[in-house]
């Protein structure tokens, strides 16, 4: 549940604006690359506002033996912050919040990922989040479905995520740290565009239904370009290797 701070804080200004001059449905700024692991199968590191995120994906014959699945690949997503990633020294080590986007993740992976094609085998999918401001697991998500599509691994899509939430009781889009943390909700969600399948949808606070649909219509809008960008990432890293 959502815990409202203590203080008041005024999330929009007079002239409709939030704290860092964006517009209500205005994304922060996304870059994404491919390729940045030299030794990985597959990796993308993923530039979402102040959010910095590398994610490396490994793809082999799961082990111990045991383990495996004769009939279809497993995927296992490990979302990890690093100390200096938030602005208190993050504990080393596994806590309910990171076990929690490690099965969300690796569960919408799973969606996207045609599993039946690779049996026996497991995709070990590492996120490590270098700095943390808010919307880390739609980011991580989104880098995820990039470095696992760069792994060669068949995808029936790539998964995509935005988040939208409510500041000063207006839904806006892609939450910043202040909105998520002084705001009234916060709604993570990420689809397969192609069919508009639903992989993630989480809601942290209170919304109603008229303002959950007007989230996900602004979410679903933003997500066609966060799409371009991936599909550009996969493009330009390919591209460059023709060329060579
Ligand atoms: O990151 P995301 O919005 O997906 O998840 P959250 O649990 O809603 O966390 C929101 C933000 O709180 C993170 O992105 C971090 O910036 C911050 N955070 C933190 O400062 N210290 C932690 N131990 C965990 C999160």
């Amino acid at each position: 549940m959502k815990i409202k701070m203590e203080g008041n804080i005024k999330l929009i200004n007079d002239d409709g604006l939030r704290l860092d001059g964006r517009a209500f449905n205005e994304m922060r700024p996304i870059k994404i690359q491919t390729g940045v692991i030299e030794k990985a199968d597959g990796s993308a590191f993923i530039e979402w506002g102040a959010n910095k995120i590398i994610v490396a994906v490994y793809v082999r014959e799961a082990y111990p033996k045991h383990t495996q699945n004769m009939d279809r690949a497993i995927v296992k997503a490990r979302y990890n912050m690093a100390g200096f990633s938030v602005e208190e020294r993050k504990r080393p080590g596994p806590d309910r919040r990171t076990m929690e986007i490690s099965k969300v993740v690796s569960e919408a992976l799973s969606s996207a990922i045609i599993l039946e094609k690779l049996p026996r085998v497991e995709i070990d999918v590492f996120i490590e989040v270098l700095e943390a401001d808010a919307g880390t697991r739609i980011a991580s998500l989104t880098a995820s479905s990039v470095a696992v599509a760069d792994a060669g691994v068949p995808m029936r899509d790539l998964v995509v995520g935005c988040t939208a939430g409510k500041a000063d009781g207006r839904v806006v889009l892609d939450l910043s740290k202040d909105e998520d943390n002084y705001g009234q909700a916060d709604i993570p969600m990420a689809i397969l565009p192609r069919t508009g399948k639903v992989v993630l949808l989480q809601i942290d606070g209170d919304v109603s239904e008229e303002e959950f649909d007007q989230a996900t219509s602004m979410m679903m809008n933003a997500m066609k370009d966060i799409s371009k960008i991936q599909r550009d990432a996969l493009m330009s890293k390919y591209s460059i290797e023709d060329g060579e």
